[in-house]
């Protein structure tokens, strides 16, 4: 019991002694980092008690001398001293820069000098350094390495992502991420498949975040595919000859015959469709009332820069097969690009013999008559066949 009071007094004394020496000026602010983002204001804090007589001054790590009391003595306007409070001596820096980043020391004049430091710590927001506004593109032929570069700074250093979306707004398709991080995206033996618009997302700790796209196209050479390359059709019907053109920059693309562009007529019509096939267009050739002149070999040609492809196909007469007892017209109805209905008329005519059949009452009117043509007339069946055939060619 009499060591704890003894302890206490002892606790008390130097509580006395250093309540003596607070009359000497002090800091009452622990040390402490400030950070701010790069064009905001920091306050860097000095309290101080006891101060007297005392003069506060600031300096940067240089030693080059910033304020006195509450005066600027830099030519910096940027730079001041904020006062709370009494004992406050704060310095203030206005629109923080870059270069305003280090160590501050404020200090107290007594004999010796008393400091605190206080280290300013200034952040800066991701920025892409090759941003040139817009309209960035990537051409490139497949099979080359394209370098898709993102040149970013900001403190603390960002981390780049990447997306890609196509090049033509498909409504419901997102931009995907891409697997990977850094300034340079490298995309190997690029493909027309790797085409699109390529968006890097700049972020580190300052928002906002930033972006940039560039578009890549891969060039490539035609490519013409066919779904027929033999079609019939009789002679004075229409046809439609279609062959598929995939190319980039899309290609310069006609049907030939005999050597020659097939040169367009009434009768004769070349028409260019997009698919839904990436880079792809179908050519049609329609030739109404096709005569003997129009059969034979037609190529489907297509150029670009980068070459040449073409396809044949062979239109040839179509025949029906001799008529015994019935006849078969049949009339091609295009309708849409994807349905077609082919309404076939067909007449059947009964075989109309040399022998007059037996009159008997109660049958159908079949031999009533002597005329041959009325017979025939009253047994015209017609029977409507409609066939949707979608997805098929004409034949
Ligand atoms: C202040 O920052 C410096 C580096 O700039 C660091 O060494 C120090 O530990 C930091 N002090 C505090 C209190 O955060
Ligand atoms: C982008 O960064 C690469 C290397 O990382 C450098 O070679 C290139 O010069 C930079 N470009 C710009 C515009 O900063
Ligand atoms: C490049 O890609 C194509 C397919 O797009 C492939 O056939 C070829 O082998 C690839 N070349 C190399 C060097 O990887
Ligand atoms: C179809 O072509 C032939 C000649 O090949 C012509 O005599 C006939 O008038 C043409 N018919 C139509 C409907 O144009």
């Amino acid at each position: 019991m009499a060591e704890d009071l003894v302890g206490y007094i002892l606790v008390f004394l130097t509580l006395l002694r250093k309540g003596a020496l607070t009359l000497e000026p002090s800091f009452d602010v622990p040390v402490i980092n400030i950070t701010v983002v790069v064009g905001k204001t920091a306050i860097l804090p000095c309290s101080v008690e006891f101060l007297g007589d005392h003069k506060v001054v600031w300096t940067d790590e240089f030693s080059t001398l910033l304020t006195f009391d509450n005066k600027r003595i830099i030519d910096d306007d940027r730079i001041g001293i904020d006062r709370p409070y009494t004992r406050d001596w704060n310095l203030i820096i206005h629109d923080v820069k870059v270069k305003d980043r280090g160590r501050y020391i404020c200090q107290i004049n007594t004999q010796p000098i008393k400091t605190k430091p206080v280290d300013l710590n200034v952040l800066v927001p991701p920025q892409i350094l090759n941003d040139d506004g817009g309209g960035r593109e990537i051409i490139a032929k497949e099979g080359e390495t394209v370098n898709v570069v993102c040149n970013v700074s900001g403190d603390p250093a960002p981390s780049v992502k990447w997306y890609r979306r196509p090049l033509t707004d498909i409504e419901g398709k997102e931009r995907e991420r891409i697997g990977m991080e850094g300034e340079i995206l490298v995309i190997h033996n690029v493909s027309r498949f790797c085409d699109g618009v390529y968006q890097c997302v700049a972020s580190n700790d300052v928002p906002p975040a930033v972006e940039m796209e560039t578009k890549v196209i891969v060039e490539f050479q035609p490519e013409v595919t066919m779904v027929n390359t033999r079609q019939s059709q009789a002679k004075g019907k229409m046809t439609i000859l279609m062959c598929y053109v995939t190319a980039f920059p899309q290609a310069l693309s006609y049907w030939r015959y005999h050597g020659q562009e097939v040169p367009t007529s009434e009768r004769i019509k070349v028409e260019i469709y997009p698919e839904s096939k990436p880079h792809t267009i179908s050519l049609r050739l329609r030739m109404l009332n096709i005569s003997e002149s129009d059969f034979g070999e037609y190529e489907c040609v297509a150029s670009n820069k980068l070459g040449r492809d073409r396809e044949a196909m062979i239109l040839f007469e179509y025949r029906p097969p001799e008529p015994t007892s019935t006849t078969t017209t049949s009339v091609v109805i295009p309708t849409t690009s994807t349905s077609r209905s082919l309404v076939a008329l067909v007449t059947y005519r009964p075989r109309v013999t040399e022998k007059v059949q037996p009159f008997k009452p109660g049958e159908p009117s079949f031999v009533s008559s002597q005329n041959g043509g009325h017979i025939l007339h009253k047994n015209l069946a017609v029977i409507v066949v409609t066939l949707f055939l979608s997805s098929l060619s004409i034949s």
